[in-house]
């Protein structure tokens, strides 16, 4: 299959039908889901009944250009995590979500600043994106991280009606780029 994007160290590609077992795993560790359901992993038949189908649902739909993305890493291709740059269920396709999901393992390397630059990089400049958006809670300090070195600006702090998990309290955080910011913050070729 051909990659969706490659990177100095990753190989992203589309999720398989064959790919469940990937997501079961990443989802079943707790530190991983801490700051999205409180650490209670995915169940795996929701994962290959609900998750995985929408994923490739959205392939379908964005035509393999936008959706939820695999990574691997070059060197020894361990599967790492996933990517999404995605538009909301009903929003424009100019207008895109952009969001990762780790692996414990890969942690701490860079992986998610590397995946995310290259993904804006695609977004802004071949798929016609004009506002990338990335959501957050407040508490995850790692994520806000990553946004905050994507070059993204904090926008909004917003209290879903949602289960509370250990964090909420403090609400999510929005962060937001336009194709504008993202083309001046370029280095002069
Ligand atoms: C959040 C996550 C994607 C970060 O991935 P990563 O590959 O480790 O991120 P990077 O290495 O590119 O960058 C993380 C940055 O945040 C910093 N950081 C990490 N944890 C931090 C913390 N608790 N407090 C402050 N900074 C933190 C790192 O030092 C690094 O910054 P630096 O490069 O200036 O040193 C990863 O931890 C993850 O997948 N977590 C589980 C899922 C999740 O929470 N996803 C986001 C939900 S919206």
């Amino acid at each position: 299959m051909e990659p969706y994007l490659e990177t100095e160290r990753l190989t992203l590609r589309l999720f398989t039908a064959d790919d469940a077992d990937l997501l079961i795993e990443l989802d079943s560790d707790p530190a991983v889901m801490r700051y999205l359901t409180g650490g209670e992993p995915t169940a795996p038949e929701t994962v290959r009944e609900k998750q995985l189908p929408n994923i490739l649902a959205g392939y379908a739909k964005w035509d393999g250009k936008l959706g939820l993305v695999a990574a691997f890493e070059k060197d020894g291709g361990a599967f790492i995590g996933w990517f999404i740059l995605r538009p909301g269920p009903d929003g424009p396709l100019d207008e895109v979500e952009l969001g990762y999901r780790l692996r414990q393992a890969a942690w701490g390397r860079g992986y998610a600043t590397e995946g995310s630059r290259a993904l804006l990089r695609k977004g802004f400049t071949e798929l016609g994106v004009r506002l990338v958006w990335a959501d957050t809670m407040f508490v995850n300090a790692g994520s806000r991280h990553v946004m905050e070195k994507l070059g993204m600006t904090h926008v909004d702090t917003y209290f879903p009606d949602l289960e509370p998990i250990e964090g909420s309290e403090h609400g999510e955080v929005r962060y937001e780029l336009t194709v504008d910011q993202w083309v001046s913050s370029q280095p002069e070729r």
